[in-house]
């Protein structure tokens, strides 16, 4: 069932997603396949900061840089970073992905940002697509994670109601179509190149910089 569950709070500023839980390591086997050996990955959106630890730990090769717009983020992404023994885990950066200014130069070789389409206005989909492709190296990997609206898919039950409840929240906010994920990203120059169902009626979407 697709749920945007409550950040729950635990010791200190350090909080938990239940969703970040459940989908940590189905999207580590994804990036694990997608990702160089070495380089760098900028994480858009990393939330409670779960994601960013378990990935960084997993895949030491790469330098994994968190950031948020939110300075409650970024103080749970601190308290993760703390707890896990990941020397290429680097200080969460404050980033709005719409103000092109917050962005660090790069190059990365991937840009990832999981459950941020559908959490946010449209014009951080457009900002997120235009950043991506300015700080890519030519063949980079965008990550996107999510639940999306697909016009050849019926549209499960449960992300009906996970629509309806984003929508309720925040009208600007609701799931996206797919093919118009796709030509936002085309518009910027990044193919889209592998679409993957995942668990939860979830799919990751990768493209990458042409
Ligand atoms: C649903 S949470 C997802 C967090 C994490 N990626 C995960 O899947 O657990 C959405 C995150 O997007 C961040 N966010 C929303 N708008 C943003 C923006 N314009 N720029 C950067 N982050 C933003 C919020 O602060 C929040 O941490």
């Amino acid at each position: 069932m697709q749920t945007m569950d409550p950040v729950s709070p635990s010791s200190g500023p350090a909080r938990s997603s239940p969703a970040a839980d459940r989908n940590a390591e189905a999207i580590l086997a994804v990036l694990r396949a997608a990702l160089p050996g070495q380089g760098r990955v900028l994480e858009i959106a990393s939330g409670t900061g779960q994601h960013a630890a378990r990935f960084a730990a997993a895949l030491p090769g790469l330098v994994w840089t968190p950031t948020d717009a939110s300075p409650e983020a970024l103080a749970s992404i601190s308290a993760w970073r703390a707890s896990v023994q990941a020397a290429n885990l680097a200080a969460p950066l404050r980033l709005d992905v719409e103000d092109p200014v917050g962005w660090p130069a790069g190059p990365f070789e991937a840009v990832v940002a999981i459950n941020l389409v559908h959490i946010s206005p449209w014009s951080a989909t457009e900002a997120l697509m235009a950043g991506a492709a300015r700080v890519l190296v030519p063949g980079g990997l965008l990550y996107l994670y999510g639940p999306y609206r697909e016009a050849d898919t019926p549209l499960a039950d449960s992300n009906a109601a996970f629509d309806a409840s984003l929508t309720a929240r925040d009208p600007a906010w609701g799931l996206r179509d797919r093919d118009e994920v796709i030509a936002a990203a085309r518009a910027h120059g990044l193919a889209f190149t592998l679409r993957k169902a995942m668990p939860a009626n979830n799919l990751s979407l990768l493209f990458r910089k042409v």
